[in-house]
Formats: C-alpha cells, structure tokens, sequence
C-alpha cells in the first residue's frame, strides 16, 4: 500500500503521543495557560506536540509541518506537510471528560494522503489512507446510511470564545434540534469528524475551526464514503473556518440550514 510507511510512523507518533497525555491525566500535575479567552493549553499539549514531530522527523527529516502549538502557515505549502493537533479537546482534557484526541495528517500538494485520529480516553485509533478506505481500530467503517434528518443525530461544537454569533447560533440549533434525533458536543472536532465516518452520527457542522482540528478527521470520512464541505458548497474549508461533514443527505439538509440563517454561507446573518 501506498503510504504505509507513512501511516505506520503517524500511529507510533500518536501512540507515543497518548502514553504522555495519559501520563499527565494520571499524575493530575499539567499547568493551565491561556491562549486567549476559554482557549487553554497545557504542558501536556506541549510535549505531545514536541513528541509527535520528533518521531515524524526521525523518519522524514525534510518533511514540513503545520502544528497548532508552533504553527506559522496561513495556507499550505507545496509538497509533504504534516498536520497536527498534540491535543484536540484541551478543554475535556483539562477537566477530566472524555474525548481527547491526538490528530495527525500527512498532506501533500495541497491533498491529504494519510490520517490517524487517536482518541486516548477509550484507546480508539481511526485512520485513513487517501484510496484505501477507513477504520477504526483493525475494523473498516462507513458513514451512515440514514438519509433522513429526522432520524439522525449531528454533532457540532458551540462557540466558546467569540460570543458576537451567538443568537443566529442558537437559532439554527433550535431549528434542528426540532428536525433531527439530537444535536451533540462532544468537545474535539477531530473526534465528531471520526464519529461522523464511524456512522455514530449522520452530520456535524462548526465554525471557527482551523486546518489542526479537520486537517485528519475529514481524510477519514471521504475515505468512509462522506462529504466534507464548506458552508457554501465549496472547497474552502481547511483555512475557511467553517465546515459540513456527513452522508450525501445531511451534507444537503445541513447546508440548507445554515444558509437559512446565515446568509450564502457567510458569517453574515440574514436579515
Ligand atoms: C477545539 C475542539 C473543539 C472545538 C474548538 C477547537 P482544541 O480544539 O476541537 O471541539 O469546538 O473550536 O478549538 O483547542 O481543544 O485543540
Ligand atoms: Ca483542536
Ligand atoms: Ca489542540
């Protein structure tokens, strides 16, 4: 296989990475800063991101990489770029709730080739190769196949930091608490995108959210068999802050809601 290689060296990476998060949960000894209103790091962010690239880079030492805790990219560059998030879910971590993930991708000219999302707390490892389909531990998964917004649950993630969307928020879930079986916030992106591949839930949608958090998780829902869009239809959504994920229905039924209240897909509220 194609990347296998690749594939093998990101599961060790995450796997060594987890046996230090799981380290600090433990010991209950990690400091707590702030990066800016509700959005925290830890030591344990910190040393799972120094461990994930220095395991990457003894296998592939010209390789780049795009790291939340030491990025500098605003767009990708050309060739192989590793895409990491040390800790998806900081805020869980913190607390003590489940999930918590380590995300790590490989992309390359500007598509992903490789993605392992390892959710520590329950010892999940999902992962993807670009045409080679998607698992969950040694089982391949599928998205759902349930077409019908009622009857399906979708995960999202609520604002925590920037409350100035907050109404036109909220009135899109009550819409589609009211349309579906449920709305969930599980607290880490990568985690709701292995969900939706897993088939646990038909759809997620959030904005805000950077190449770190989706760079992996999105790899491993096409390779499920779903759709990742952005909130207009488009392609924009590693650098473009919003995202739709989920079977071919609820990627439609989403979009439709959100431009129901957010105008084309922008940001910008209909009046
Ligand atoms: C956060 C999680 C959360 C999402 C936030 C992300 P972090 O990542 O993915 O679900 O709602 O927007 O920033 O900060 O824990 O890596
Ligand atoms: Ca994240
Ligand atoms: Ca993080």
């Amino acid at each position: 296989m194609k990347f296998n290689r690749e594939l093998e060296i990101a599961k060790r990476a995450a796997n060594e990475a987890a046996d230090i998060i799981q380290a600090y949960r433990t010991n209950q000894s990690f400091d707590i800063e702030l990066k800016g209103k509700n959005d925290l790091v830890t030591d344990a962010d910190l040393a799972s991101e120094k461990k994930i690239i220095e395991v990457i880079k003894s296998e592939f030492p010209e390789d780049q990489f795009l790291a939340e805790e030491s990025n500098t990219y605003t767009e990708l560059p050309e060739g192989r770029i590793w895409i990491i998030d040390p800790i998806d879910g900081t805020t869980n971590f913190a607390h003590g709730f489940a999930p918590f993930c380590v995300s790590i991708a490989l992309w390359v000219d500007g598509a992903a080739k490789v993605a392992v999302v390892f959710e520590v707390a329950h010892d999940e490892l999902f992962s993807a190769v670009e045409g080679e389909g998607a698992w969950l531990n040694d089982s391949l998964i599928s998205v759902s196949s349930t077409s019908d917004p009622s009857k399906s649950l979708i995960a999202t993630g609520f604002p925590y930091s920037q409350f100035d969307l907050v109404d036109p928020y909220l009135a899109l879930l009550k819409n589609l608490m009211q349309k579906t079986h449920g709305i969930r916030r599980a607290g880490a992106s990568s985690y709701d995108l292995c969900c939706v591949a897993a088939g646990r839930v038909e759809g997620f949608y959030e904005y805000g959210l950077s190449p770190w958090d989706v760079g992996a998780g999105s790899l491993i829902i096409k390779e499920a068999g779903g759709i990742v869009t952005d909130w207009k239809g488009g392609d924009n959504w590693l650098f473009g802050k919003r995202i739709i994920a989920g079977n071919g229905a609820l990627v439609d039924f989403l979009t439709t809601e959100i431009q129901n209240v957010f105008l084309d897909g922008h940001l910008t509220v209909k009046g």
